[in-house]
């Protein structure tokens, strides 16, 4: 592990004095380490003795296996093993967050989806165990399969209902929509999407004197350790889990396939394995989001005051694993209505499982709502803007709880002051610039906020130093960063006195970079360890504190707090070019305006908020997985068939917020990982609409059905 010192930024950011770091832009502590290639990822890392595991992946989308040739492959140059169904080491149920059906690997012969992990061949290099993948041969009683994703499959049943949001039940939807003189009720589809991640997922694992050690590229080293230990009956305490530098997670870094199956391998071979996935195996073993079909109907009355907001979506599952995709959440807490309700379908498929991918639910959600609010808007001739501020709640919508804080009003007014909106002419179509058409939009989207439990531990070092220990994961984020500048803040030292020890399970018990919740739970941990700390040292007066510890753990602060909404929430506004020979749409600019709590390091959370936008500009006009329905397999699984944005898409996109205070957590952290991706798509397709008159509800928004 690498002890990272943060140093001021020396392009011209503010340095703070003690005290106040949090609120100043700092580049990333091991920023250097990174562009330098000094920075180690999880298949970078030596080890003596390694050998490679390639993975076979099921060519058919539903049936048994009936034999596989292993003894050729045996026999090839370098090959040290096969592991296989009829070998690999018996695994438990190991659910963190429900069944784990896509992590019981090679334990059946069942194939439930093309792309399923069959076999590991394991060699010497990488070379030889891909040729050995390459060889095997694998031989399938074929069933019949169904891969075709639709609302009204027959397959389809209701979601359980989340533990935290029940499917809402307000008010009498029927009873508002026959009164209302205005209805907008129409279907929106999202398209299977997958992880892109600039690293491709990677785990080395080795026993060592009767331990476990491993080295990954994951979410939550913690977690995955817990998750590890569980799988392989093992107790936690042997099990070493870490993941200095991760290229990006998305949600899909939480336990991958690669790392059961090189832990298999370690186990079997007696030897460290590494697993690399391939671009291409990405696409088929690590969780993606699901088609989605949703009905939004919405009722208001003349002045666009809704009385009614009615959302049913579907989307498909494996059928090994219940993955739920929760796209009504917005519906819950983004406007008033007199009555609200939600519906949630899951349809079991001969396809891969799917899992979070960023803004999980709120990406296609926010798709479908906010595309509704702009037809609803267009419907009753008022502003899109104001037809959202004449809706906005003062309590949750559906639960009545009060909002921790909101300010999404804030975001929208000025949002529309800096984006030039009042400008706007509402007609479509009416704006020309030689063979483009030109229009402009905007949408609304919110994501979870909050905190989960967390321990940290900060260490007094002889030299004035303090080192921070904390089982965080830095995915890119610049988590690591923010966390120095929360503990050097808490500490009351400059920020450079404090040295950062993150991504490894034994550093305790802690949440993992996922929903949004990271930085906010981390933080607060590590708050709490450094009052623990300043008490101690108050009371060791005089002595050197070489090693003194202070710690901390929020499971009763987070137990005891009050129930209210808490979300973060951002306004977004888009200008689009579409040209009327090609369809092509350019996006021109993107404003988003976020309210999500306090911002602990300006420069790092635009990157985010701009990273959540431009993921989503992907989504509105580029991402889209496409299955022949004959095989069931993805057809386009690679980056020249599989289109996600790139820097030329973007010509100008920027991200900025409003005052947000949020005293439920002593950070005031809402979390800015996901709000970026919510809201962006619907307003792209809204300045499509604006620019053409043409409205899109099947995303992406495809240049052959633009016009
Ligand atoms: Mo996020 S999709 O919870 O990593």
């Amino acid at each position: 592990m690498t002890d990272t010192t943060a140093r001021p930024r020396t392009d011209g950011g503010v340095v703070a004095p003690a005290g106040g770091a949090v609120g100043t832009a700092r580049t990333r502590l091991e920023g250097r380490d990174k562009v330098t290639g000094a920075a180690r990822y999880a298949a970078d890392v030596p080890f003596d003795g390694l050998a490679h595991g390639w993975l076979v992946l099921s060519t058919v989308a539903r049936g048994r296996i009936t034999s596989m040739d292993t003894a050729a492959v045996l026999g090839m140059p370098g090959v040290l093993g096969v592991v296989h169904h009829g070998n690999a080491p018996r695994l438990h149920p190991a659910g963190l967050f429900g069944p784990d059906g896509q992590l019981q690997l090679l334990q059946d012969d069942r194939v439930p989806h093309v792309g399923r992990p069959v076999a590991l061949v394991v060699a010497r290099t990488p070379q030889q165990a891909r040729a050995g993948a390459a060889a095997l041969t694998v031989t399938y009683a074929q069933e019949p399969h169904d891969t075709v994703f639709r609302a009204g499959h027959p397959a389809g049943r209701p979601a359980p209902a989340a533990p935290a949001r029940p499917d809402a039940d307000l008010g009498d939807v029927e009873a508002e929509i026959a009164a209302a003189p205005v209805v907008v009720d129409q279907r929106y589809t999202t398209p299977e999407e997958h992880h892109s991640a600039m690293e491709p997922h990677a785990s080395m694992a080795r026993w060592e004197d009767g331990r476990l050690e491993v080295v990954d590229s994951n979410q939550g080293s913690f977690m995955v350790a817990r998750v590890l230990a569980t799988l392989f009956g093992l107790d936690q305490e042997i099990v070493r889990v870490r993941a200095e530098h991760v290229g990006g997670g998305f949600g899909s870094k939480g336990v991958g396939p690669q790392l059961v199956l090189a832990v298999m391998a370690a186990t079997l071979l007696r030897r460290p394995v590494r697993v690399a996935l391939t671009r291409r195996q990405v696409f088929s073993t690590t969780g993606l989001r699901p088609a989605t079909e949703q009905r939004l109907r919405l009722a208001s009355d003349s002045t666009g005051r809704l009385r009614a907001i009615d959302h049913a979506t579907a989307a498909f599952t494996s059928t090994i694993q219940e993955y739920v995709e929760r796209n009504t959440e917005a519906s819950n807490v983004m406007y008033a209505a007199d009555a609200i309700r939600t519906r949630t379908t899951v349809v079991p498929l001969d396809l891969p499982t799917p899992g979070w991918m960023r803004g999980p639910g709120a990406a296609a959600g926010s798709f479908a709502l906010e595309s509704a609010m702009d037809e609803l808007a267009q419907a009753v001739g008022v502003d899109p803007v104001e037809l959202r501020l004449r809706n906005e709640p003062s309590a949750g919508p559906v639960s009545g709880l009060p909002f921790s804080s909101r300010n999404l009003a804030a975001c929208l007014r000025e949002g529309a002051r800096r984006f030039g909106w009042a400008d706007r002419d509402p007609r479509p179509g009416t704006r020309r610039e030689g063979r483009w058409l030109l229009g402009t939009g905007v949408a609304c989207g919110s994501y979870g906020a909050g905190a989960l439990p967390s321990t940290a531990a900060i260490t007094a070092r002889a030299d004035g130093s303090y080192t921070v220990s904390v089982g965080a994961a830095d995915i890119g984020t610049g988590a690591r960063t923010a966390l120095a500048l929360v503990a050097a803040d808490a500490l009351g030292v400059p920020p450079e006195s404090v040295r950062m020890r993150i991504a490894d399970s034994r550093l305790g018990a802690a949440w993992f970079a996922g929903g949004s919740k990271g930085t906010a739970s981390w933080s607060w941990a590590v708050t709490a360890a450094a009052a623990d700390l300043r008490e101690r040292l108050a009371s060791v007066d005089r002595v050197p504190p070489d090693g003194v510890t202070g710690r901390g753990d929020t499971t009763d602060a987070i137990g005891a707090l009050g129930k209210q909404e808490r979300q973060s929430y951002g306004a977004q506004f888009a200008e689009v070019a579409v040209d009327t020979g090609t369809g092509e749409v350019r996006v021109r600019r993107m404003l988003g305006m976020f309210a999500a709590g306090r911002i602990v390091n300006p420069l790092t959370a635009r990157s985010q908020l701009v990273g959540g936008m431009t993921m989503g500009l992907s989504m509105a006009l580029h991402e889209e997985g496409a299955r022949d329905e004959a095989l069931g397999a993805l057809v386009n699984s690679d980056f020249a068939g599989y289109h996600i944005s790139a820097h030329a898409d973007v010509p100008d996109i920027e991200a900025d917020w409003v005052e947000d205070v949020d005293d439920s957590n002593p950070s005031g952290i809402k979390g800015v990982g996901e709000v970026g991706i919510a809201g962006t798509a619907a307003a792209i397709a809204n300045a499509v609409w604006h620019a053409t008159g043409v409205r899109h509800r099947a995303l992406p928004v495809r240049l052959d059905r633009v016009l």
